[in-house]
């Protein structure tokens, strides 16, 4: 019988410290239950077929033996990429007469241009399902590192965070590469999520910002000492469950953020109607330029600050902290 192996991965948030955590400062981040489905099986034709409907690619093909050449689809790369490092990992797979071919479907609980993080929980999703489907081990880490490598080829910068989520999940203190990976053990949090309608490109902020620091370079190594020092602070509140110190610690770091021109209007709005009506505090959550925000407000107000979102622009995704990372459903 054909095995056909399903697995998932969540998607995440950024609470404290992006951009930042870029240049080797800490950072803090939550997986969300909204998560990315792969399914994988061997085929006999010595290619790979890959459909993602999500992401408008259908029945794209490629030679086993030219995965990460020629022209590859942008929906498609990660998935290439991914499945490309596995095999300059594990070779033994695609010698001789062992290797068949792979086909992989994708389907996702969250839309792409939320900023979720659904790039990296497909490619951590795809190097798990292939362990599976080779019925071979791998650490959490060799899966984060095989799955950070792949990022790196496709977008060149990168803390790798992403990745992190979706392969350990809960909620993480991280640093860049994962030079440090720590699991919170703290409660749910009471966030409330806004997507502010338009899509970031990461890696066209993260440039921007990089361009910034070439100009000011006393001052934005300043702003990501400092931010440094919010996440350090975050961390204790976190594990203290001190919402209210939560909350400033997140105005502030979005003080931040809009200095290193990452926030929109639009961002910006629906921070400041959730602090008016409020909420305890609030940011926008990743690399910024559109993407989603958030805000933590007690049961209380939460009603008021989901209203104060929507009549600035915002719609309101619902989710829960600290979900499961990547696992094998079937
Ligand atoms: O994936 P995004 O757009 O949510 O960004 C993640 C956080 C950044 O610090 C902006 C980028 C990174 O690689 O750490």
């Amino acid at each position: 019988m054909k095995k056909i192996i399903t697995v998932s991965a969540p998607g995440k948030l950024m609470l404290f410290g992006e951009h930042a955590v870029v240049y080797g400062k800490p950072c803090i981040v939550t997986a969300v239950n909204q998560r990315m489905f792969v399914m994988a099986e061997q085929t006999t034709t010595n290619e790979l077929l890959f459909d993602a409907k999500d992401v408008g690619i259908k029945n794209y093909k490629k030679r086993i033996d030219a995965l990460g050449k020629g022209q590859i689809p942008k929906a498609a790369q990660f998935v290439e990429i991914a499945i490309k490092n596995f095999f300059l990992c594990h070779p033994e797979f695609i010698s001789g007469s062992h290797m068949l071919g792979l086909k992989i479907s994708t389907t996702s609980e969250f839309s792409s241009t939320y900023g979720f993080g659904s790039s990296s929980a497909v490619t951590v999703c795809i190097i798990k399902a292939l362990t599976e489907l080779f019925e071979i081990k791998l650490s959490k880490k060799d899966i984060f590192d095989i799955a950070y490598k792949t990022v790196l080829d496709i977008q060149k910068i990168g803390s790798g965070v992403d990745i992190a989520a979706a392969v350990y999940g809960g909620t993480l203190y991280f640093v860049s590469g994962g030079k440090m990976i720590e699991s919170l053990n703290i409660k749910p949090l009471p966030l409330v999520v806004g997507y502010s309608g338009s899509k970031a490109d990461t890696v066209t902020l993260l440039n921007g910002v990089k361009e910034k620091a070439k100009k000011y370079p006393e001052i934005i190594t300043g702003i990501y000492t400092d931010i440094e020092k919010i996440v350090i602070l975050a961390k204790k509140a976190l594990i203290k469950n001190d919402l209210q110190t939560v909350g400033e610690l997140m105005n502030f770091n979005q003080g931040y953020l809009e200095s290193l021109g990452v926030s929109t209007d639009r961002l910006s709005n629906m921070i400041y109607a959730a602090r008016n009506i409020g909420a305890y505090g609030a940011k926008l959550s990743g690399a910024g330029g559109g993407d989603c925000m958030i805000a933590i407000a007690d049961k209380k107000h939460e009603e008021k600050v989901k209203q104060g979102i929507e009549q600035n622009g915002g719609q309101i995704i619902q989710i829960q902290t600290h979900a499961e990372g990547v696992r094998r459903e079937l």
